[in-house]
């Protein structure tokens, strides 16, 4: 990938001057035509023709001034050259052919000079490059401002969400050391089901029939793991299986969840705005969403004091409510949330704390990215009781690491622990019966 967006340079002849000379000039070419574009055309006429003749008017101008500069060129690279114009009037500027790709869910630009992408869970150098990191702040400056926002040395970190749901993010020097720094992630990007990830082995047939029995009866689930371990990924997938009829909430910074029932309120957190005024934290979203009559509340990712009122809702009957946990095991995870939770309320125990954690909780879901990049689920542990102040856990599902192949693949074997776990009775009180055998699932990865 990344070689379809490398800008041809339409200098043929007169030796092979080096890359980059090349590509400055083809810069050079772009900006200048660019700038007489911007010289010759009437913004406020261009905004009363209709959108798709714009651009065919616009294209013959910039083709014009073209013509003009006397250089000699292919079709081919005229054509690009006018494509690339308009897309820097129009649009966002080299961004845009990585915009209309929608197998692109990321992009990630570190400066000027270093576009990625992520496509398909992969991440990849793209040969896009902006002219410099002025060029860069332009584009970002576009797109906040498209949203009513601005960034400026005084504001110089932006997360808005744009008109079609993608996240963008951007934070600009003096705060971002090697240029301005600006991510997109994009909305309505595959997400992946739980059938796929079967098929790529984050977890086998039976652990996903267990977990799937537990969000249909209620049971509450936590889904722990590291930073692009997949949990959001997993949350959505999980969350399938609520039943229809319920009334969701969901509660996130950054919507990223995809739910597929009708009865669903999507909220979002809010910045504080320029004046610093304004923020609408998780906590207060949570506090809302009570009073709304929810059947579940779904909290994209708690990391502070709303931790509180989660756990308030789910012992007083907003049961099956589900969110992740930045953690790295079932254990620290619980530390985490125990924190967060103190936190929210200095006068609470701690032995009353991890009590309600205990009866809140009853399932963790640990979720890993591998050295080979798969995401697995390494453990599903089940919450027994509380002895000693501390939370008793037992596996019920475990991936045990064996090695690494030649080709760098993480061997390991999938099993299930053999013991019948005690959230049998709450999914049985519901309906649901699953047969033994799925806690006796086994297997073998790339083994
Ligand atoms: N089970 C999975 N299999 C393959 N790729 C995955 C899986 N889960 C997540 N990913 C990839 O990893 C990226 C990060 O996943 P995400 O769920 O956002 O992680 P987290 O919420 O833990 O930060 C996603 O964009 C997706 O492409
Ligand atoms: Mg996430």
């Amino acid at each position: 990938m990344g070689t379809n967006y490398r800008p041809q340079p339409p200098f043929r002849g007169g030796g092979t001057p080096a890359p980059s000379r090349t590509a400055d000039r083809y810069f050079e070419l772009k900006g200048e035509i660019h700038r007489k574009l911007i010289g010759v055309l009437n913004m406020e006429r261009v905004s009363s023709i209709p959108k798709e003749r714009v651009r065919a008017e616009i294209g013959r101008v910039v083709e014009r001034l073209l013509e003009d500069e006397r250089v000699p060129m292919t079709t081919a690279e005229q054509n690009k050259i006018v494509e690339e114009v308009l897309d820097e009037v129009l649009g966002l500027g080299p961004l845009e052919p990585l915009l209309k790709e929608p197998s692109i869910s990321d992009i990630l630009v570190n400066g000027s000079g270093k576009v990625y992408i992520e496509r398909n869970g992969k991440l990849a150098l793209t040969a896009v490059r902006f002219r410099d990191n002025a060029h860069l702040l332009h584009i970002i400056e576009k797109i906040v401002s498209q949203v009513g926002r601005r960034i400026d040395e005084a504001q110089p970190i932006v997360d808005a969400r744009l008109p079609d749901g993608s996240r963008v993010n951007a934070i600009i020097p003096p705060l971002a050391l090697d240029g301005p720094a600006l991510s997109i992630r994009r909305f309505g990007r595959h997400v992946i089901t739980s059938e796929e990830m079967l098929g790529n082995h984050t977890l086998t047939q039976g652990m996903l029939q267990f977990l799937a029995a537990c969000v249909e009866a209620r049971v509450t689930v936590l889904i722990s793991g590291g930073t692009g371990s997949g949990k959001t990924t997993m949350l959505n997938a999980l969350s399938r299986f609520i039943p229809e009829e319920e009334r969701i909430i969901t509660i996130e910074d950054t919507a990223e969840l995809q739910l597929q029932q009708r009865h669903v309120v999507k909220m979002e957190t809010r910045p504080a705005s320029v004046n610093k005024e304004g923020a609408i934290n998780q906590r207060q979203l949570v506090r809302t969403a009570l009073r709304m009559r929810p059947d579940r509340i779904i909290v994209g990712e708690c990391r502070g004091p709303e931790a509180l009122d989660m756990l308030q809702a789910m012992n007083t009957g907003v049961e099956g409510s589900m969110s992740t946990v930045h953690a790295n095991s079932p254990r620290d995870a619980f530390s985490r949330l125990e924190a967060m939770v103190l936190m929210a309320d200095l006068e609470m125990p701690s032995r009353v704390v991890i009590q309600q954690l205990a009866s809140a909780i009853k399932v963790v879901v640990q979720l890993s990215r591998l050295q080979d990049g798969s995401r697995k689920i390494l453990s599903i542990a089940e919450v027994t009781g509380v002895k000693d102040e501390r939370i008793q856990m037992q596996e019920i599902f475990t991936f045990d690491r064996v090695g690494v192949t030649d080709a760098g693949k993480v061997q390991g074997r999938f099993h299930g622990a053999g013991v019948a776990p005690r959230v049998l009775d709450r999914l049985r009180v519901a309906g649901i019966k699953l047969p033994p055998a799925v806690f006796e699932d086994t297997l073998a990865v790339n083994l």
